[in-house]
């Protein structure tokens, strides 16, 4: 066994944009020097499918949590610093079973599927106003679409999203470990609380109670004592931070896919079924969050030797492209037959809680769109976001016919 730190690892210089906007030259020569693991400038990541599956899945050392994000910009003791460290996304062992628990029954398939109909008459909503501009950035258009349906979702009004908007771009800043992002975070994380705090105010006083509401279940597991107050306004918030860049980095990198090939567009307009595998195959082929792990203790993997505090970035976008998993990884194909097995919501005890509202938003946010954006053609080239963090066209310019 030797320390992975002494080891020649290959680099995989995850934290440039050469690399964001086309990782497979690099992928291709890290998986050379060794098939599942590299370095990168804060520690390491994990590429190789199996591996990612078992480390996610079994390692009781690897912690999830942004302890490390909270001293790089020296904010410890703030309200910020609690959520980031509090919530279930950054907690592990009972805690994370107790907050989890306590509403993963809002989560189901079965709820999933009941809001397709709140999402339909969102996402029109939403088209009515921006398909007559016959041209926009669709990454802008992305942005608005998780927000609008989180609102649906939670049955608040829609008058918060333009700040909702700002303060989530900005939250997600802090992961970028750039000390001018600070204060833009830390703003947001204001408008952010204000936003929860109202509404758990005004649902509590209100005195209505809808069994299938994700509001209401939150509200209802701090009433059964499993959340304090500040943890319901925490889980709330969670909900809403995790389900932003995700679902509308996913809306756009599978725009981006499907610009290139107008038959898939235009079966998506006909045929929801084909909208589930394209969303299915876009979680495949790019799938957009890295989450990262510290190493709590010393802990031996295979043939390496990990030392407590170093970093591992978890890859799902790299291990979905493990060729000894997915025949000819790059291409995207949505007949393919095992697009499912992918890793894009993550594995284990953290796995994503909102994947199946994720998927059907995607799916019915495609249908909608295609039918209405027709033709669409690029007007500029789509840049991208750093891979770390949510990653996914930063800009993505289009032109198309309003129907
Ligand atoms: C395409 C869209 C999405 C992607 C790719 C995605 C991806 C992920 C991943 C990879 C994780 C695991 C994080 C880890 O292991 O540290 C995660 C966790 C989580 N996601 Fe998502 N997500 C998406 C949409 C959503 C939505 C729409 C919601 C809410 C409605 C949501 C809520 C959560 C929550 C609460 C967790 C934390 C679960 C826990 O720690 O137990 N996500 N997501």
């Amino acid at each position: 066994m030797e320390l992975a730190s002494e080891l020649s690892l290959p680099t995989l210089p995850v934290e440039t944009l050469e690399f964001a906007s086309n990782p497979d030259p690099f992928l291709e020569q890290a998986r050379a020097g060794h098939p599942w693991l590299a370095k990168f400038s804060q520690g390491y990541v994990v590429h190789g499918y199996d591996e990612l599956c078992e480390l996610f899945t079994d390692d009781v050392n690897l912690l999830p949590g942004f302890g490390p994000v909270i001293d790089f910009y020296g904010v410890r003791g703030t309200m910020w610093a609690r959520f980031m460290e509090e919530i279930v996304i950054a907690v592990g062992g009972d805690t994370h079973k107790r907050l989890r628990s306590s509403v993963i029954h809002a989560f189901t398939p079965r709820r999933a599927n009941r809001e397709r109909e709140m999402m339909q008459r969102v996402i029109s909503g939403m088209l009515d106003e921006w398909a007559p501009k016959g041209a926009f950035d669709f990454a802008e258009f992305s942005s608005y679409f998780p927000v609008s349906v989180m609102c649906g979702l939670l049955g608040v009004s829609t008058e918060p999203i333009p700040r909702m908007r700002d303060a989530l771009e900005n939250q997600l800043k802090s992961l970028t470990m750039d000390q001018a992002a600070k204060p833009l975070f830390m703003a947001g994380w204001e408008v952010l609380w204000d936003f929860a705090d109202t509404t758990v105010n005004e649902r509590e006083a209100s005195g209505e109670f809808d069994e299938d509401s994700l509001l209401d279940a939150i509200i209802a597991a701090k009433k059964e004592g499993k959340l304090d107050e500040t943890e319901a306004r925490f889980l709330l918030l969670t909900v809403v931070v995790a389900g932003y860049d995700t679902s509308k980095n996913q809306l756009s990198v599978t725009m981006n896919l499907l610009l290139d090939r107008p038959e898939m567009y235009q079966r998506c307009a006909e045929d929801l079924q084909f909208c589930r595998a394209v969303t299915e195959e876009s979680l495949r082929h790019t799938a957009i969050a890295s989450p990262v792990r510290t190493v709590a203790d010393d802990f031996t993997y295979e043939e390496f030797t990990f030392s407590k505090g170093d970093m591992l970035v978890m890859a799902p976008p790299l291990a979905n492209r493990d060729a000894s998993k997915f025949l000819d990884p790059g291409e995207f194909d949505p007949e393919r037959d095992n697009k499912d097995r992918h890793v894009a919501f993550g594995r284990g005890e953290h796995i994503c809680l909102g994947q199946f509202l994720a998927r059907n938003q995607l799916q019915e946010g495609l249908h909608l769109i295609t039918q209405r954006l027709r033709n669409p053609r690029r007007t500029g080239k789509a840049e991208w976001r750093p891979f770390l963090g949510a990653w996914g066209p930063r800009t993505l310019p289009i032109t198309f016919d309003p129907a």
